[in-house]
């Protein structure tokens, strides 16, 4: 039996600013439409102007996160919270702290835990009693990745300790003294995790994602590009820039969905 695919939503924008401007407008409507809505959050260079954009929506336009959950996507095996190269550390840095968010409504998978595999089952019951993901906010690694679920990541994988591939770890080293101190491994969610989320909106910018998202937006699903499992949501958009366009991608915004 074939499985009915999606086609994502594509807008592309001319730089990476008008990106991450688009992106915090997604998720200022959504959360002034629900002031109590759950988010899905990430890390990692792509979602740095977004995140920026929502303290300023929040400084300068009352933006209130008071009511708001967040689950993060992934973290680092092995890095407590107060490690600056954590990922809980990075979203304090960049939203958390900035914000009026409740620091008990903000979940991040622990990276330190005496069983990762429970703390990895209980994040995912966290997200299910909270009423789930109504809108998650994704990057993609330049080798299709999303979150840590490398190619081969099995499309019904739950949240759970993974191990990063050589290309990861070199991708991320630029935020580390030296690549020895990138951690080997990582709890993430899994695909099935993230496609339950009502709504993605995956964020790629830059050349180096051009190649990833060509694959993710206009090849057929393959485990072997885990973004381009999204095919099977009916509801993601991908807000790239043009340098991360593809050659099918149209240049004044809109390439349709369905
Ligand atoms: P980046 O990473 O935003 O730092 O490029 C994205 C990802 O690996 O998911």
């Amino acid at each position: 039996m074939t499985e009915t695919t999606f086609a994502p939503t594509v807008l592309v924008q001319p730089t990476a600013a008008d990106v991450a401007q688009q992106v915090a407008g997604v998720f200022a409507q959504a959360i002034r439409a629900k002031p109590s809505i759950v988010l899905g959050l990430a890390t990692g260079g792509s979602p740095v102007g977004t995140y920026r954009e929502l303290v300023r929506l929040h400084e300068q336009s009352g933006l209130d996160f008071s009511n708001v959950t967040t689950f993060n996507l992934d973290e680092y095996v092995g890095l407590g919270a107060e490690h600056p190269q954590s990922f809980r550390y990075f979203m304090r840095t960049h939203l958390f702290d900035h914000v009026n968010v409740d620091p008990s409504r903000t979940h991040v998978p622990p990276g330190v835990a005496d069983d990762i595999a429970e703390a990895a089952d209980r994040y995912e019951r966290a997200i299910d009693r909270a009423g789930g993901i109504e809108l998650q906010l994704l990057g993609i690694g330049s080798n299709g990745h999303i979150a840590f679920n490398e190619p081969g990541s099995p499309r019904d994988s739950q949240t759970r300790e993974v191990s990063l591939t050589p290309e990861t770890i070199a991708a991320n080293a630029r935020f580390f003294d030296s690549p020895d101190q990138v951690p080997r491994s990582a709890i993430t969610m899994g695909i099935a995790t993230i496609l339950r989320a009502k709504r993605i909106v995956v964020i790629a910018t830059g050349p180096a994602k051009r190649a990833a998202i060509g694959r993710a937006i206009a090849s057929p699903p393959s485990l072997d590009c885990p973004a381009s499992l999204l095919q099977y949501h009916r509801d993601v958009t991908f807000v790239i820039d043009h340098e991360a366009g593809h050659a099918e991608s149209t240049s004044d915004g809109v390439r349709s969905g369905n």
